[in-house]
This record gives structure tokens, C-alpha cells and sequence, in this order.
């Protein structure tokens, strides 16, 4: 059966961009595609500069609205990282077998490095060894496929050659596992800076829709949307990307039935008509969302014990395999 694996970083609140371009493709497919697990990766929002009481606080939020998006754990195994120690014990294994040129050639350790060192920042070792842990969240529970954007390719990459190199020093233990790519990809820009991605961390939230913004926030932060000069509604990602987002972030949102962003366009003579269909079809998304979560939210218990039931199953799919590895390079059974 085929096995699935992605997880999430608890470093921000929740958004749209997260919602369309990730979770929900989890949701609806990814789930029920073999044999699914999802985990709220809490020791990846360590690598940076961070708050523990933050951490705490998102690591819950996002394991709750991962439920109220639909995740369902009678189908698949939702669960924090820091609770199976597997990650940790396999990750160290995955240090020997990395080289450190390898991980410093990592884009996304050039790019956080840089804007950290540019700040007077220290940049924490974690910064550095992150896609080995990455790696080791992967190749623990034999995952085959990785659901990530554009933005991971790389991390899976270095996984498969890890996997591969590991599997030829010490005999066959991991699965190369392989990266797909949400088949209904919504990349969603940020609204008042459509060249970045509508990221958590992004310094500006004007731009940044969150899944938990009340209808009149999301209305108007996508009234605010910088659209670009010229006139008419075309859709062109490269000449207009301000409005190529907002019809990508409509057909996402299911306006136009299923039909693109370039047919979509061609309904709309002014940007103000545009942003109005935009604002009702994203709050209409996100209503479902949001009711959903603050039932949750209001039982504490449920999603405690969900988790708890998910780590203990999380780390009996790794536990026999990272106990192999321990064994192929040469460590000491525990009897
Ligand atoms: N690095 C991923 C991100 O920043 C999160 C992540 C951590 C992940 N471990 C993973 C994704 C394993 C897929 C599989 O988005």
C-alpha cells in the first residue's frame, strides 16, 4: 500500500496559502490514497529564533485546524513530531551519512542563513542540519510519497539520496520515497506582494489572508489587493500578477465551476467586481473551516487524544525500521 507522509511547521498562524496549496489537496485526497500520516513538525520551528509559549500555542492551533480541514483520524495518523522519538534517534544516522557540503549547498539554508547573518542574527547549527531531519521524518515510516510545493523539492531530493546512499553502505533499509505535487496546485501569492508566496512568516500581514481572519478581515484585505496598472481583467501572471492571484485564488476557491483562471477573467470588466467575487468565494471556503475549529478548539480533550493515539501509532510504523538502522551501521542491539 502506498504510503504518504507531510508535515507542517508550527511557525505562524494558518493560511489561505497553506489551506489551498497543501492542506487541502490533504484533505480530500492525499488521505485516502494508501496509507497516510501527517504531523505537525514542532522541531522545525526551532531552527530559528523562537518563542516557547508561540510554539506551544501554534503547534495546537494547527493540529486543530488540520481536523477542522478534514484530516480524519479514523483514515489517517495525525500527530506532533516531538512525540515519537524516532525522528531524533534516525536523524543523527541520517548526519553521518549527509555530507556537510551537501547540506550547505540546501537554497533554502543559503537563503534563512544569509537574511539571518544580514540581521546581526546567529544562525542556529538546526538551520543547517534541518533537511536531514526532514529526511529522517520521511524515510522512517518508508514513505513512498511526500506531498510538497515547489519549495521542497530539494529536502526530498537530498532524502532520496540519502535513502539510496544509506541503502547501498549498509544494505537495503529505506524507501526512496519521491515528491508529487497537489494535483490541483494553487499557488497562492501574497496579495500585496504577489512576487512572494503567501507565506506564515511573511513580515507584512496585509497581504496574508490566515484561516481563522473573520469574514470582514478577509474581505478586506482582499479589497486591498494591489492589482496592477492597466485596465480590463486579463489573466496574465507575468504582465499583471497582482490579478493573475486573485482569478487563481477564485478558480481555487471553486468560482467559475471548475473553470481556469483565463476563462474566468474574461466575466470580469472592472478589478472592484473582481475582488468582491474573490472576497465571498474565499470566506465562503473558510466558513466550513472556521465553524469547525472552534468546536474543536472548545474540546481541548478531543484533539489531545487524538494526537496521543496518533504518536503511539506513528511510532510503531517506525520504531522496527529505525531499530534496523541502528543495527545495519553497526550500533549495539538493546538485547
Ligand atoms: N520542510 C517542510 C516545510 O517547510 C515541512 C516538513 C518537515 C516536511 N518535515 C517534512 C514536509 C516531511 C514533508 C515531509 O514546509
Amino acid at each position: 500500500m502506498t504510503r504518504v507522509f507531510s508535515g507542517i511547521k508550527p511557525t505562524g498562524h494558518m493560511t489561505l496559502g497553506n489551506y489551498l496549496g497543501a492542506v487541502r489537496q490533504w484533505a480530500e485526497v492525499d488521505q485516502y490514497r494508501g496509507e497516510a500520516l501527517f504531523s505537525v513538525v514542532d522541531l522545525h520551528a526551532l531552527t530559528v529564533e523562537h518563542e516557547p509559549a508561540r510554539v506551544l500555542r501554534l503547534s495546537r492551533q494547527v493540529a486543530t485546524l488540520l481536523l477542522a480541514a478534514g484530516l480524519d483520524p479514523a483514515v489517517c495518523t495525525l500527530f506532533v513530531q516531538s512525540h515519537v522519538d524516532e525522528h531524533v534517534r534516525l536523524s543523527y544516522l541520517l548526519e553521518c551519512t549527509a555530507t556537510d557540503g551537501e547540506m550547505r549547498r540546501m537554497i533554502q539554508y543559503r537563503e534563512k542563513g544569509a537574511r539571518a547573518r544580514a540581521a546581526g542574527e546567529s544562525v542556529r547549527l538546526s538551520l543547517l542540519t534541518y533537511p536531514v531531519l526532514m529526511a529522517a521524518d520521511i524515510l522512517a515510516y518508508g514513505a513512498d510519497e511526500v506531498p510538497v510545493g515547489d519549495d521542497q523539492t530539494q529536502h526530498v531530493e537530498l532524502t532520496r539520496d540519502l535513502a539510496v546512499r544509506f541503502n547501498q553502505r549498509y544494505g537495503q533499509t529505506f524507501v526512496v520515497p519521491r515528491a508529487v505535487k497537489p494535483e490541483v496546485a494553487a499557488r497562492v501569492m501574497d496579495l500585496q506582494d504577489p512576487a512572494s508566496k503567501m507565506g506564515k512568516t511573511t513580515a507584512g500581514t496585509g497581504g496574508v489572508v490566515f484561516l481563522l481572519d473573520e469574514p470582514e478581515v478577509v474581505r478586506k484585505k482582499v479589497m486591498r489587493a494591489v492589482t496592477d496598472s492597466g485596465s480590463g481583467v486579463e489573466y496574465d501572471p507575468v504582465g499583471r500578477p497582482g490579478v493573475a492571484n486573485l482569478l487563481e485564488i477564485l478558480a481555487a476557491c471553486g468560482g467559475g465551476d471548475g473553470s481556469g483562471p483565463a476563462v474566468l477573467a474574461e466575466g470580469y470588466a472592472t478589478y472592484g467586481a473582481l475582488k468582491r467575487d474573490v472576497a465571498d468565494a474565499v470566506v465562503e471556503v473558510l466558513r466550513p473551516v472556521r465553524e469547525r475549529h472552534a468546536e474543536l478548539a472548545a474540546d481541548a480533550g478531543y484533539v489531545d487524544g487524538v494526537l496521543r493515539e496518533g504518536a503511539e501509532r506513528a511510532r510503531g510504523m517506525a520504531r522496527g525500521r529505525v531499530d534496523g538502522a541502528y543495527r545495519a551501521v553497526g550500533l549495539m542491539g538493546r538485547g
